[in-house]
């Protein structure tokens, strides 16, 4: 049987990508998304080795019943890409303390209690296992368009995955970041404004946007059952915006 892997927020943009990508490496996909509708038309275009999964990211309870539903459908997963995050582009002393909070509870709740709740099943079997977080060059320099609550919660997921990845790593559990910059995807446009897009690109050193399948691949590669060695890392890409 192959592995199964749980990706959040993948009823679009780079989550889409992501899972499609395992798909057709091979995996049994959980597509898992607040937006059930469209997790489900993708699951049934993708065909038997997709199931789609109501999951609300920042409720405990959502979480602890998706991973449920997954386990019945597919059996437990093997890795779990913690995607699903809000993005806003907001001047700092325009955020009011509700978007803040809420940008905070999805992003950086949703990546704990994922962490945490699959982490726990691994470990209650003795299984293995990996995950990924998707964060951000937002959170490593603050980024170029997005806002301090964006910023901040990916900064935090990269500090998660330093915690998790401590912790896990005697039991064969790998906890990744892969810090994307600005993607070739809707959601840049639709957070920052159609009419930015091209300022956008010209700052950047490469002088292209970030490919979604690049980071696809990437996950894949720290998925791999030979990869145990690599946890804790943050990976970049983000066309040459942040260089360590
Ligand atoms: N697009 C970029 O340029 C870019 C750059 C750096 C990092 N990222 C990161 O990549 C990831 C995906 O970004 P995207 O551009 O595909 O975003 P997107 O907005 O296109 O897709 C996000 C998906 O997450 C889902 N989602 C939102 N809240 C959720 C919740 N509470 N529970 C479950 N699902 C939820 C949405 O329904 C949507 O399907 C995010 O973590 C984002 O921060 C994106």
């Amino acid at each position: 049987m192959s592995r199964v892997v749980l990706v959040t927020g993948a009823a679009r943009g780079l989550g889409a990508c992501i899972a499609e990508h395992l798909l057709s490496e091979g995996y049994r996909v959980a597509v898992a998304d607040l937006d059930f509708a469209a997790s489900q038309s993708l699951a049934l275009d993708w065909g038997e080795n997709a199931f789609a999964v109501q999951m609300d990211v920042a409720s405990e309870d959502s979480v602890e019943k998706g991973l449920d539903a997954v386990e019945q459908h597919f059996g437990l997963p093997w890795l779990l890409v913690n995607n699903a995050a809000v993005m806003k582009a907001q001047k700092v002393l325009d955020i009011d303390i509700e978007t803040f909070d809420a940008v905070m509870a999805v992003n950086v709740r949703g990546t704990f209690l994922g962490c945490q709740r699959f982490a726990r099943r691994l470990r209650a079997r003795n299984a293995e296992g990996r995950i990924v977080n998707i964060g951000s060059l937002a959170g490593e320099n603050g980024g170029t368009a997005t806002g301090a609550h964006y910023a901040a919660s990916k900064g935090a997921i990269h500090t998660l995955t330093k915690v998790f990845a401590r912790d896990l790593a005697p039991f064969g559990i790998t906890v990744n970041t892969v810090a994307p910059g600005p993607l070739d995807l809707p959601s840049v446009a639709e957070t920052i404004g159609a009419d930015r897009i091209a300022g956008l690109i010209a700052a950047l050193p490469t002088g292209r946007l970030g490919d979604p399948k690049t980071v696809a691949r990437m996950v894949a590669e720290l998925a791999h059952p030979s990869a145990g060695s690599m946890t804790g890392a943050t990976i970049d890409i983000n066309s040459g915006l942040y260089m360590r």
